[in-house]
């Protein structure tokens, strides 16, 4: 038998579907701003909890006699903005691997895509998973969450369970890239639930993107609201190691209250809070002042998510439910890391 030492090694067939699952996060220190928009480089560090509820589930399957990506968002073809940014994804995960083959993206969600809800979170955490895994790619946690956040800044935290905090690092470019990751934070046993109020469930009138680039360019008050959001990340650790849901509470709430201030600030306002989330805001307080823990954070939409003690939650819930006639309401707990899905291949 004769053997050709000259011609190139071919690469692996990539045959096997992979299929990963990922929870949304809530950051109850936010992040608002890219200093990097190409490479997804936040300004600011943030701290997250991974949810129990909203799975996404996404398989990749390479289709090496394709042209083109396709991808199927909750069981139909997309096209425009939201199949662009998962085929830029793929490209890196391509470029990463060394593979040049179209794929087929088939994801499900079980929130409303771009509502606030963090469906990029959980989408761009379990895309990361599943299509390092069909590309043949063996990453680490880090490397994970570092490939996490070419998708959305906030999936980095969603490829970890629990409380996850992402570092916006220091530098530019390629190093600003290796130094941006989220890792998990230590909590003290724990006992806390968040209260989601979907005020609405619609996509919102302006995106995290546009919303971000505006503030940072014309809001007076960024260079503030960042610093201030270094300290409010340093307390919220030591209150974390506490298992002090107050202090968590409080520090969740100024963050988000801070956040939106400096969006209404910019030139011209974002503004994604409605009448309906300053009425819960409203029984928020009323909660509080009789004497129940309960702490609002909002993201980039209307829906408010309280933060409470798992045995207060039902309560919460239904103040809620009266502050907001007709949304619904959900009870959330810490969730788990994302996660390869081998049982659901197809
Ligand atoms: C207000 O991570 O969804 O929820 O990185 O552009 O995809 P992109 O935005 P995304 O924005 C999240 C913003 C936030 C705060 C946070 O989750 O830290």
């Amino acid at each position: 038998m004769t053997t050709d030492h000259r011609a190139e090694p071919s690469a692996p067939a990539l045959n096997r579907p992979a299929t990963a699952v990922a929870h949304p996060n809530i950051a109850l220190i936010k992040y608002w701003g890219k200093r990097d928009e190409q490479l997804m480089i936040p300004y600011a560090d943030s701290l997250s909890m991974t949810l129990d509820v909203f799975p996404t589930t996404t398989t990749v399957r390479i289709d090496s006699g394709a042209a083109a990506d396709e991808v199927v968002l909750d069981g139909s073809p997309t096209d425009g903005e939201r199949r662009q940014r998962v085929v830029t994804f793929l490209d890196l995960v391509r470029k990463l691997a060394g593979r040049t083959e179209r794929a087929c993206v088939d994801t499900r969600n079980s929130v409303p895509t771009g509502a606030g809800l963090a469906s990029s979170a959980s989408g761009f955490a379990a895309l990361a998973l599943a299509g390092a895994a069909a590309y043949g790619l063996d990453l680490d946690t880090t490397a994970l969450s570092r490939l996490a956040r070419r998708g959305s800044v906030s999936a980095s935290r969603s490829v970890f369970g629990g409380f996850a905090m992402c570092h916006a690092g220091p530098g530019a470019g390629a190093a600003a890239d290796l130094g941006s990751y989220a890792e998990p934070v230590p909590v003290a046993p724990f006992d806390v639930a968040l209260v989601i109020a979907i005020v609405d469930a619609g996509p919102k009138a302006v995106s995290s993107r546009e919303g971000m680039r505006r503030t940072v360019r014309t809001s007076p008050l960024y260079p503030s609201w960042v610093a201030s959001g270094r300290a409010d990340l340093a307390e919220m650790r030591a209150a974390l190691l506490q298992a002090d849901l107050d202090a968590v509470g409080e520090i969740a709430e100024r963050n988000a209250l801070g956040m939106h201030a400096t969006m209404l600030a910019a030139r011209p306002a974002v503004r994604y809070l409605a009448p309906v989330t300053v009425a819960v805001l409203d029984s928020v307080l009323r909660l509080r002042a009789d004497g129940v823990s309960a702490y609002a954070t909002m993201d980039a939409g209307p829906n408010v998510k309280v933060l409470c003690r798992r045995a207060d939650a039902d309560r919460v819930a239904d103040t809620l439910r009266d502050a907001a006639p007709g949304c619904a309401v959900v009870v959330a707990g810490p969730g788990p890391a994302a996660r390869p899905d081998p049982g659901s291949r197809p």
